[in-house]
């Protein structure tokens, strides 16, 4: 009798070009570098509203389908249901990171609910990442105006005041830039999650699980350490190639997926030239990017590494005022709009994710 490792078909550690679902949500091309979120170039949607792109990914997936001014005034109504809920929780977030805080308050969102369960997931994300970086600075939280577009809401949540267009713009192009992409880490668990029917919070959950990850949605943070590490101009070169000596990896560079320049950088790159602040650190970034590549170039001539999202997220979320230890969260509160389609795209379509594994141990008996 053949073993179990030679009978079965060969594995893929990783999972490297195995297909494992099939959506209508997005495609990501990594020859190319194209990314196209529900039959847009993510080009085009540069200027959307985040409820622009919600109503995109949720068409025909959602029972009561409405445009973007109907959700915004649902996540309005929403944003102030999570405020509600979240307040008797907080004195438990104490000695949490915020990304592990952000999972406690998600997980304590009961399954029976009047909101729809997308909506208020999509809403409970800023509310709880602002009241948490607000707690990080011994603040109180500030409870959401439902009458406010999500983005806007989100600063002035978190700064405790209306906040500037422009910044508001830079964070609707953000939010919609991660809102999908493909079958990612964190989207993966959370259709496999749904897939057994498990539910749409606990789905999220163990997505924002996968998501922390400095592999996955962790890495923005530590992009900007990496920028302070290195200080001024003249470090650049020799900090970035010590690093690189002593086996680190640099974040901001490198996907899975994508062999060119991932397109999320170059949008991200534009919204933060539309902010009035910030010219000087552009500059450094760029210049940092430049050496960075032209040395993974030279000691990584076998493996094309380009600039990734988290490059220029870091930049853009530090600009409109985000402290670096709640990146992941602002992540998620994107990305929970393609969590949430998937996840519903799943329940309508799917079929228990259930793969194999290979055996490689040894056989019963075996040299006994
Ligand atoms: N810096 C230096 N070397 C790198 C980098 C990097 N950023 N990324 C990959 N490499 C090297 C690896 O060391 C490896 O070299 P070796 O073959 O000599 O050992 C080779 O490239 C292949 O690396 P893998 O880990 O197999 O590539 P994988 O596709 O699994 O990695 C990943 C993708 C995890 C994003 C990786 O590029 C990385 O760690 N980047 C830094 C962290 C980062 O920016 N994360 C955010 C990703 S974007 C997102 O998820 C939203």
């Amino acid at each position: 009798m053949p073993s179990p490792a030679l009978a079965a078909p060969s594995s893929a550690p990783g999972l490297d070009d195995v297909i494992a679902a099939e959506t209508r949500l997005s495609h990501v091309d990594g020859i190319a570098g194209e990314l196209i979120i529900g039959g847009h170039h993510l080009q085009e949607m540069a200027d959307w509203r985040f409820e622009e792109v919600l109503a995109l990914l949720w068409q025909d997936l959602m029972p009561d389908q409405t445009g973007p001014n109907d959700i915004s005034r649902a996540l309005g109504k929403a944003r102030g249901r999570a405020f509600e809920r979240m307040q008797p929780l907080l004195p438990a977030l104490h000695g949490l990171s915020p990304v592990e805080a952000l999972r406690l308050l998600l997980s304590a969102l009961p399954d029976a609910e009047a909101i729809p369960h997308p909506v208020l997931a999509v809403a409970a994300v800023p509310v709880f990442t602002a009241a948490i970086a607000r707690a990080g600075q011994g603040l109180d939280p500030v409870a959401p105006d439902e009458a406010l577009a999500h983005a806007a809401d989100f600063l002035r949540m978190l700064h405790g005041g209306p906040a500037d267009p422009e910044k508001v713009k830079a964070l609707d192009t953000y939010l919609v830039t991660v809102s999908d992409h493909g079958l990612n880490a964190s989207t993966f668990a959370a259709r496999v999650i749904a897939s057994t029917k498990a539910g749409l919070f606990s789905s999220v959950v163990g997505a924002l699980c996968a998501l922390k990850g400095p592999l996955h949605g962790g890495a923005p943070g530590p992009v900007l350490d990496m920028l302070d590490a290195i200080g001024e101009t003249s470090r650049i070169e020799s900090w970035l190639a010590d690093a690189l000596a002593g086996g680190e990896r640099l974040m901001g560079f490198g996907h899975r997926i994508y062999r060119v320049r991932d397109p999320r950088a170059d949008v991200l790159k534009g919204a933060l030239a539309g902010l009035k602040d910030g010219s000087g650190r552009i500059r450094f970034a760029e210049q940092v990017e430049m050496a960075a590549l032209a040395l993974l170039h030279e000691k990584k001539p076998l493996r094309p590494l380009q600039t990734n999202v988290e490059f220029y997220t870091a930049l853009v979320l530090e600009a409109v005022g985000f402290p670096r230890d709640s990146f992941t969260n602002v992540f998620a509160a994107g990305r929970m709009a393609g969590w949430t389609a998937h996840v519903l795209e799943q329940e309508q379509t799917g079929r228990l994710i259930r793969p194999q594994s290979r055996y490689v141990g040894p056989m019963p008996g075996a040299g006994a």
